[in-house]
């Protein structure tokens, strides 16, 4: 058996599953890019056959992300597949289609009324169907931990058979734990006579809190693939947590005796940041390995200790993972080929127009701010190249308010070139602006979440907002925005939540057209 665990990343499907993620394709693209420097082995990039963007999305990332697999997820349905098939082909022998099915007496029952027998036709009838179009093929029996062991070997030996090159083992609603997860990953590896003929992998949730532990205990039982998210991000309680996962293996190496990862760890600081940035969904800053405070140390005690030699606290380097490189801020005097040169670094790729469009905001920030830190240049990125098209862009805004007055914003839009002006009052100054462009782009957005963050320190620090806004269906639509401003970086991202809403209405009717 292999000494290497695969890492199967998950963010751009299962991660992109969390309310609220939803990511267009320039966000995918820049997570996507990013997961290929950070050396996982396979980018799970969407569920081809949902929509006509995600089709497009694993489309992209198969014909321009170099590196790792790309894989696109299938129910055990013929134009799923067919759809997965055609997504991944540009990544030619790097393309991976994923077939998943039901196998637990509750889906077997209730969800898709068939019988043992039922179901393994279908899952071999998928296998073989996928293998027609990919050479590489994982196949899945969804909610496989609380799949009878016996039926779940069945399953396995059969879907090896048919030429699954993977047979993953979802802890589908996290109810998994480790000793019993692991126990029915070694009943596998003695109970189906294929099993070395695919790669043993494992998809836990975090319903419990468990997903790491339950992978790294699989892990130590013999699947030799993890997949999961970075942040751990995804459906309900999310994902397993990829950075704890590859860090844990890292670092008790002794315990883990042999087992590595293919993964470049000082990369993962920055994964996950650009994750975070693009899903809009924050990390915690006690959260493991890349949270703000994940190598902070108060208590007078550690920081005596660290003083005096760093292990007396410290299990890890923070170098390792990507903390602590010097950094050295642009200021408004610099020009714009430092601030590509940044850019460059922190993982960008822009095309020149869309330099020139950072570089305005960045002139803009520059004055009012003596220094440009990178997490401004990553917020201003976001502000002025959402990948988004801009419906309607922000061309002023003035907010009267205090102790003693009604709050009031008056805010001008431009739309197809033209200037579309209105004032309202409201409880606030960042809801009199959010009124005052409803009022303009005649909606009645809810707001469900709003968050600001100073993206650096001081007073003069650029304040990044992300929100989360209800346009009237069940849809939570994210939107940021930065400025020096709070008021303006609130209304810059509410019109940015706007154009996204606009834009998956053109999108909505494009796909209803024209279904795959
Ligand atoms: O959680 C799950 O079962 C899944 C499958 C599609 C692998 O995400
Ligand atoms: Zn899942």
């Amino acid at each position: 058996m292999s000494n290497q665990v695969k890492i199967f990343d998950t963010t751009l499907r299962d991660g992109e599953q969390c309310p609220g993620a939803s990511m267009n394709l320039r966000e995918k693209m820049e997570i996507a890019r990013q997961l290929s420097r950070v050396n996982v082995d396979v980018i799970e990039a969407g569920f081809p056959v949902i929509s006509d963007g995600d089709f497009e999305a694993v489309q992209t990332i198969a014909t321009e992300v170099q590196g790792p697999v790309i894989c696109g997820l299938a129910r055990c349905v013929d134009k799923d597949i067919d759809a997965a098939g055609a997504a991944v082909k540009p990544a030619g022998d790097r393309g991976r289609i994923h077939v998943f099915l039901g196998t637990s007496a509750i889906h077997r029952e209730f969800k898709l009324k068939k019988a043992e027998e039922e179901i393994i036709r279908m899952a071999v009838s998928g296998v073989q169907r996928a293998r027609k179009l990919a050479k590489d093929v994982e196949f899945s029996p969804e909610d496989g931990s609380r799949t009878e062991p016996e039926f779940l070997a069945r399953v396995v030996q059969a879907v090896i058979e048919a030429g699954a090159t993977t047979v993953n083992i979802p802890d589908t609603v996290g109810y998994a734990v480790p000793e019993q997860y692991a126990a029915l990953i070694e009943y596998l590896r003695s109970n189906v006579k294929a099993i070395d003929d695919a790669i043993l992998s494992v998809h836990c949730h975090d319903d419990l809190g468990l997903a790491v532990a339950n992978s790294l205990a699989a892990v130590k039982a013999g699947a030799r693939q993890v997949e999961g998210t970075f942040n751990g991000i995804g459906e309900r309680a999310g994902n397993c947590a990829l950075e704890e996962v590859v860090m844990a293996i890292k670092t008790r190496g002794e315990y883990y005796a042999g087992l590595h990862t293919g993964v470049t760890t000082q990369e993962i600081l920055k994964t996950s940041r650009i994750v975070s940035r693009m899903s809009g969904l924050h990390v915690a800053r006690s959260k493991a390995i890349v949270g703000e405070n994940a190598f902070a140390h108060s208590s007078g005690i550690h920081q005596d200790g660290i003083l005096k030699k760093r292990e007396t606290y410290e299990i890890m380097d923070p170098k390792e993972v990507g903390w602590g490189g010097t950094e050295l801020p642009l200021t408004k005097h610099s020009g714009r080929h430092a601030m590509a040169v940044r850019l460059e670094h922190l993982g960008f790729q822009l095309s020149e127009e869309e330099q020139a469009g950072v570089f305005t905001r960045f002139k803009e920030v520059g004055d009012k701010k003596k220094f440009v830190y990178d997490d401004d240049l990553a917020a201003l990125v976001e502000d002025s190249v959402s990948g988004t098209e801009e419906t309607y862009i922000l061309d002023y805004i003035h907010v009267t308010c205090g102790s003693t007055t009604v709050p009031t914003a008056t805010v001008r839009l431009i739309k197809d070139g033209e200037p579309m002006q209105d004032s309202s009052p409201g409880n606030g100054a960042v809801d009199a602006a959010m009124q005052a462009i409803d009022r303009i782009v005649k909606g009645n957005g809810q707001l469900a979440q709003y968050s600001v963050e100073a993206v650096t320190q001081g007073r003069d620090a650029l304040a990044e907002v992300t929100l989360k806004v209800n346009f009237g269906n069940d849809d939570l639509i994210t939107g940021k925005g930065a400025s020096t401003d709070v008021i303006e970086a609130s209304a810059r991202a509410y019109v940015n939540a706007v154009n996204r809403a606009e834009m998956l209405k053109g999108r909505r009717k494009a796909s209803a057209a024209a279904p795959i």
